[in-house]
């Protein structure tokens, strides 16, 4: 995507191939900051902080972690047993989004075929590239699968805008290029639909106030950012034309976990008859599990990202609490919307319906 006329994508390594490069995405929309990774403990603090996040991107920074193990394995470490012990560690940074223990285990898989350090290096440079250009490739085909649903919308209306509602920011920042969520957006907007964006604040960490805005408005899509609490009553007014939304993992039966609150819009959505997507590669799919309830594992963070908010005073970022100091305060931070709720999966091989025999039908070697 373009940021102040300049062709940029989330992740990228340096040319001296010793750092891995990154958005500080804490620190948008005041702030446009690239940080480099160049360690293991460097990617960690990455995806737990959350200067990265979204299960795409913190996947492929996964996969450049194990690039880094490789690369500076002390030398009496060369074993895999080290390598092994590494990866253990930056898989355990975030618990919800599969894509991370996904793309380590893809790297790590290829690099222990390999016999001496240098062939080792080599290979986690090569696919941690490829995972990074397969996730964009990728998001440029739900782009354009999901294109047709709202072209569908925008028919119907005879041409008026078409309100799509998201949660989160599942847009080329929680990915490398495009997004997930967004996919379909911009593809719309780039064809010349009349497309108006619904973001939900997201709380606590308001990923759609600071960064789904904040990406959408560079690329000139129109969009106005509701509370949390405004979608149900948005469809009830006919504001909402249909929800598409991104996901950390879905189960092989479709149950799909995403954003703390995800679930909510849906059950709204189904009182309204509205819609329901939800956008995501297949590295998001976790084959082995069937009930997303009681197999996904959700992230529970520091209560202090609800305590506090941070903004713009002036001209300075600042952290304001915003409670009474001593209340406890319990950080859920994602939710599982059951399949019944979801109206249709878009992934790059095309729509399917969230039951397992068609997830099957479009993924049938899993
Ligand atoms: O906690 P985050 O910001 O990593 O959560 C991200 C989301 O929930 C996104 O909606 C999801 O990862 C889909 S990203 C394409």
């Amino acid at each position: 995507m373009k940021v102040d006329g300049k062709y940029i994508q989330t992740i990228w390594l340096d040319e001296d191939e010793r750092r891995v490069k990154i958005i500080d995405q804490r620190r948008l929309p005041h702030e446009f900051v690239i940080v480099d990774l160049q360690t293991v403990d460097d990617t960690i603090t990455a995806i737990k902080d959350m200067y990265v996040r979204g299960a795409p991107l913190i996947g492929v920074t996964g996969a450049y972690g194990v690039y880094l193990a490789a690369l500076n394995a002390p030398d009496n470490q060369t074993n895999n047993d080290y390598l092994i012990q590494e990866c253990n560690r930056i898989k355990a940074s975030r618990p919800t989004a599969v894509n991370l223990v996904w793309a380590v285990d893809h790297v790590l898989a290829e690099v222990l075929k390999a016999s001496d350090l240098h062939t080792k290096i080599a290979t986690a440079k090569k696919r941690a590239a490829a995972i990074a250009a397969q996730e964009v490739e990728n998001c440029k085909k739900i782009g354009e699968h999901g294109l047709p649903l709202i072209e569908q919308i925008s028919r119907k209306k005879e041409g008026k805008p078409v309100n799509v509602l998201t949660h989160c920011n599942a847009g080329w920042l929680a990915c490398i290029e495009y997004g997930t969520a967004t996919a379909p957006i911009y593809a719309a907007f780039d064809r010349g639909i009349d497309v108006h964006v619904w973001v939900d604040e997201t709380r606590p960490l308001n990923q759609g106030t600071r960064l789904t805005a904040w990406e959408l408005g560079k690329h000139g899509v129109k969009h106005t950012i509701i509370t949390d609490n405004a979608g149900g009553y948005l469809m009830q007014q006919g504001k909402v034309d249909i929800v598409i939304v991104g996901t950390d993992r879905t189960t092989a039966t479709g149950d799909v976990a995403n954003k703390i609150g995800t679930y909510l819009k849906a059950l709204a959505a189904k009182d309204n008859n509205i819609p329901f997507y939800v956008a995501l590669p297949s590295s998001t799919f976790d084959w082995r599990l069937k009930d997303g309830v009681n197999e996904i594992p959700i992230e529970v963070r520091d209560p202090n990202e609800i305590k506090y908010v941070h903004g713009l005073d002036k001209d300075k970022t600042t952290r304001v609490l915003i409670c009474p100091a001593a209340s406890p305060a319990a950080n859920f931070a994602f939710d599982i919307t059951p399949a019944k709720l979801v109206s249709g999966l878009i992934t790059e091989r095309g729509i399917c319906m969230a039951t397992e025999e068609d997830i099957r039908r479009l993924f049938p070697e899993k």
